[in-house]
């Protein structure tokens, strides 16, 4: 903009500045109205990107078209008054193929309701973006690999919920600075390592962590430190 105001030499004169006025009021306005869109648009490719990833045999997500202006009106998504998502409700859909790291550009969901399915594949590290995550409910699919250490990230996380999956590796520690948890549930997965007892997780039941063989503790009693190896 500077360089429209000053490109070129000669003498200013009030009719060249108003034209050069008009034409950086018009540049204004149009990244004003493009800033919005773009923004909208792209929690709808971060979306469609998961449709793309998933196998949909029951059709749940055909109504996810991504040339309309935002994804306010797909089915199984809530958006908020500004047009920005804050719900994603597919559990019980029969999906199966894997997650996507896009979901993670998702700066206003508040709910990733995706239980009950048979996705596989890793839950992405990027999930640990979505800072105003109130519930992750992965539960009864088939994820494998660890439970990213990213999601000790997600500060207003109330509903933490992987139970029933293929997950292995340690518990996080981080995820114990989370102070809002109120449910965890990571039962019946194969995760290995020591139960951590510190932070929010001195609430926790051991119900929240039964039938996971290679699994130790709680910390407490303490048989096992944290750092023993976890086969
Ligand atoms: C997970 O995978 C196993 C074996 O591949 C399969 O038997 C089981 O039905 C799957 N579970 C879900 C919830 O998809
Ligand atoms: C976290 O929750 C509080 C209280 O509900 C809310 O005010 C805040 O905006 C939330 N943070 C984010 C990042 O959404
Ligand atoms: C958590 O977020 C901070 C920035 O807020 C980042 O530096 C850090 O890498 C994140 N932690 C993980 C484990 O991703």
């Amino acid at each position: 903009m500077a360089m429209l105001l000053f490109s070129h030499g000669g003498e200013w004169s009030p009719r060249k500045l108003r034209v050069e006025l008009r034409a950086l009021i018009l540049a204004m306005v149009t990244l004003a109205l493009l800033l919005p869109l773009s923004s909208a648009n792209s929690e709808g490719d971060a979306l469609h990107a998961l449709r793309r990833s998933l196998k949909d045999p029951s059709n749940v997500l055909q109504s996810w078209d991504p040339t309309l202006v935002n994804p306010c009106t797909w089915f199984h998504v809530t958006c908020n008054s500004d047009n920005s998502v804050i719900r994603v409700d597919l559990g019980n859909a029969r999906l199966s193929g894997s997650l996507v790291p896009e979901l993670g550009s998702l700066q206003n969901l508040q709910y990733l309701e995706l239980y009950k399915n048979s996705i596989t594949g890793h839950i992405p590290p990027e999930l640990g973006n979505l800072k105003a995550l109130v519930s992750l409910d992965l539960y009864h699919n088939n994820f494998t690999g660890s439970i990213p250490s990213s999601l000790g990230n997600l500060s207003n996380l109330s509903f933490l919920r992987l139970n029933n999956n293929m997950l292995t590796g340690r518990i996080p520690r981080q995820l114990t600075t989370i102070s809002t948890l109120k449910v965890v549930d990571f039962s019946n997965n194969d995760l290995c390592g020591t139960i951590p007892v510190t932070g929010s997780f001195t609430r926790l039941q051991a119900k929240s962590f039964e039938n996971n063989p290679r699994l130790n503790g709680p910390e407490l009693e303490g048989f096992v430190p944290y750092e023993m190896s976890c086969f």
